[in-house]
């Protein structure tokens, strides 16, 4: 921010945070944005989730404030050399600051017809319009850097100091709009610990079946929001019981419980595909596949997910006894995919909620990394011989030298010591057994 002079004004509006966050602090990009259009005589606000984060106390990033003008998008357009056209049939421009940031500027709007997630806009004429179209009161906030003055028609920031989660107006009306909205208000309640005010909370649940209109990307997007989150299990408790989950996970036998809810938030780094594997397995022992090519997961987070979901809420105890049996196991799911079917075991074990003791899980991870130290080979290809070893003996090509070094890989899985190059060529010189088209199948390619 540049030199700020203390009008009354401002101090009014700062004691009024005082117990919330503090006075916003606008990046001065962002504040030239606004000396730029109200120059050119276009009333202009920071509006929305930055307003309210600032007042939280959380700075954010220079790229989340957006602006609410009373420019139209060509006004906006002509304004500004470096414009994009976000959603212009919406009144949304980007501009970049000279801060090279890109900032959504939206012309002051409210709407005419509402399609559940779709919106006909029409502009309005005041910020108060504008402010009274959007979903709830900690977001219906407006913020004027150059006069320093709030605008919060709809008592946002007492909601805030209080909180409490409380719909702009008529909570039927505000989510009949857009389905999405409920999610959102999930998602605000439980990652700010607000309290859902009970007439916004019997209007998300009765609009709880508005869900399943949502467009499936958006709904993954706002449970991967969650589940990026501190404590994702505060929403995710809120999606059970507001009946949400049912609508978009119908497949988890037996929901979102305390079990579930405790693992997802043990698992460390706030890891969203693990905590969506451990979501998927221990709420009800469903196959993820279908359910993530649903939810339109990709392909690459679908496989990581799926590879952490594997192997359950803990290891088979035969994995524990049985070092053979664990290398095998190790190079069905894949290098790379154990680290998070590891974290989501130690998350369950954390939580209290692992079927397995506390000693195979530990026991069990701590062998497969020490297998991974030491170099154990998990395919034929990291093996101490490779099959031009074999030629080079005199063997001709064919089925015989892959079936010889998947035997080789069983042998070392027995005993890791026989990963020796002399060793292996005098083992496939005498002939180690065929273990024909068994477990050794398909090595070669998991890496
Ligand atoms: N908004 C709304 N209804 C929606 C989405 C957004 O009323 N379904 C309004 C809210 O005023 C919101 C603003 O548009 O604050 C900006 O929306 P967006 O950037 O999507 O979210 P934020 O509220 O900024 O917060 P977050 O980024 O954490 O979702």
């Amino acid at each position: 921010m540049t030199a700020r002079a203390q009008a009354p004004r401002e101090e009014a509006a700062a004691s009024r945070f005082r117990g919330s966050g503090g006075v916003p602090e606008v990046p001065g990009s962002v504040v030239r944005l606004i000396e730029r259009l109200e120059r050119a005589g276009y009333e202009s606000w920071t509006v929305g989730g930055a307003v309210r984060d600032a007042l939280r106390g959380n700075a954010g990033r220079a790229g989340d404030w957006d602006l609410a003008t009373r420019a139209t998008p060509r006004q906006v357009r002509r304004l500004f050399r470096r414009t994009v056209p976000l959603g212009i049939e919406y009144g949304t421009v980007g501009v970049f600051g000279d801060d090279g940031v890109l900032h959504e500027v939206t012309t002051f709007r409210h709407d005419v017809a509402t399609f559940g997630r779709r919106a006909v806009v029409a502009f309005a004429r005041t910020l108060e319009e504008d402010l009274a179209r959007r979903d709830f009161t900690i977001n219906a906030m407006a913020w004027h850097p150059l006069r320093r003055e709030l605008r919060d028609p709809h008592g946002g920031a007492r909601d805030l100091r209080e909180g409490v989660l409380r719909a702009v107006g008529d909570p039927r009306e505000r989510f009949r709009e857009d389905y999405l909205r409920i999610l959102r208000g999930l998602r605000f309640a439980g990652a700010f610990g607000l309290r859902i005010e009970p007439r916004t909370w019997q209007g998300m649940v009765e609009a709880v079946p508005g869900i399943a209109r949502l467009s499936r990307e958006r709904i993954r997007d706002e449970l991967l929001r969650v589940l990026s989150g501190p404590a994702p299990s505060r929403a995710l408790e809120l999606y059970e019981r507001s009946g949400a989950r049912a609508v978009f996970l119908p497949e988890l036998t037996d929901g979102l419980g305390p079990a579930a809810l405790a693992t997802v938030d043990a698992v460390r780094g706030k890891r969203a595909e693990v905590r969506m594997a451990a979501l998927l397995v221990l709420g009800g022992g469903v196959r993820p596949a279908p359910i993530l090519s649903r939810l339109r997961f990709s392909r690459a987070e679908a496989g990581r997910i799926a590879a952490a979901a594997s192997s359950g809420p803990g290891p088979d105890p035969v994995l524990l006894a049985n070092p053979a049996a664990r290398r095998r196991w190790m190079a069905r799911t894949g290098r790379r995919k154990l680290r998070g079917v590891f974290r989501l075991w130690l998350a369950a074990l954390r939580a209290g909620a692992s079927p397995s003791s506390r000693e195979a899980v530990l026991g069990l991870v701590a062998a497969a990394r020490r297998d991974q130290r030491c170099g154990v080979p998990l395919s034929v290809g990291e093996l101490a011989i490779a099959g031009r070893d074999l030629l080079a003996l005199g063997w001709s090509p064919g089925p015989r030298i892959g079936r010889t070094l998947g035997s080789l890989l069983e042998a070392v899985w027995e005993d890791p010591a026989l990963n020796r190059r002399s060793t292996l060529l005098h083992l496939a010189r005498e002939g180690v057994p065929d273990p024909g088209p068994g477990p050794a199948r398909g090595h070669r390619r998991e890496r």
